[in-house]
């Protein structure tokens, strides 16, 4: 595998490196054209280093999505898995919502990255935001700590096949003791063999597509521009 910004993420959290030493400060603009508010997100970005540590095309489709419906999150309960940089979970939290942003707990540098992407917008991990180690999969007691949970998120956790089943476990786990509670990503297309309906029957789950057309139209912005030569779909997994 690649690492880096490639089309298929690696699984590395990456060495030591240049970078580490100078982020580059990416910022995002989520702008409302029709009520002027704005909010800007600054996101510090690792390029060299592994793939958490760059913020993937998928991750400001659903920042987007979450921006466009910022007045429902206000005191929502909100998990992201697979945060990475964590743009859609620090969008959420800077609308209100409690925010818990997740990654692999074997990646200490993705979550000390993760921690420092949150205090790049003045959110103090601990108390305005939490971040906490959850690996697709395992039944670990982080997974049993977690408070009872609105909507879970994630932006380009579904990469590889091998990690579908996984994702998967965790969510069906989630939604059994959340049942109102629902499952939304972005997923990007890399191959049109990849697919999900076998694993979602075995885990008694149930799969919409949202449409992405729309998104955007509020705040005069275009997704599909955003999206570049990606396909990307917004997807929601409920029981
Ligand atoms: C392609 S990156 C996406 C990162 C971020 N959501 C984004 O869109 O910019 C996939 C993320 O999943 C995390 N990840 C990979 N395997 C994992 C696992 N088994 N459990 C939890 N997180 C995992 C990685 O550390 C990485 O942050």
């Amino acid at each position: 595998m690649i690492s880096g910004r490639s089309n298929m993420p690696s699984n590395d959290e990456g060495t030591s490196s240049n970078d580490e030493k100078d982020p580059q400060l990416k910022k995002f603009l989520f702008k409302c054209d029709q009520t002027n508010q704005q909010l800007e997100i600054l996101i510090p970005e690792l390029l060299q280093s592994g793939y958490s540590f760059y913020t993937w095309p998928c991750a400001p489709i659903l920042a987007w999505f979450l921006w466009e419906r910022r007045h429902s999150l206000e005191d929502k309960s909100i998990l992201e898995m697979g945060a990475g940089t964590g743009l859609p979970g620090i969008l959420a939290a800077k609308c209100r919502a409690r925010v818990i942003l997740s990654d692999h707990c074997i990646l200490p540098k993705s979550l000390t990255h993760l921690r420092n992407c949150c205090l790049a917008n003045n959110l103090v991990p601990g108390s305005d935001i939490k971040v906490i180690g959850l690996s697709w999969g395992l039944l670990l007691s982080s997974l049993y700590k977690l408070p009872p949970i609105d909507l879970i998120i994630s932006a380009d956790c579904f990469y590889d096949p091998r990690v579908f089943e996984d994702i998967l476990v965790t969510v069906s786990f989630l939604l059994e003791k959340n049942p109102s509670a629902k499952f939304i990503f972005t997923y990007q297309e890399r191959s049109s063999d990849w697919c999900f309906e076998v694993l979602l029957k075995k885990w008694d789950l149930k799969a919409a597509r949202i449409n992405i057309d729309d998104i955007g139209e509020y705040s005069g912005v275009n997704l599909i521009e955003i999206m570049g030569k990606h396909t990307i779909h917004l997807i929601e997994i409920y029981r």
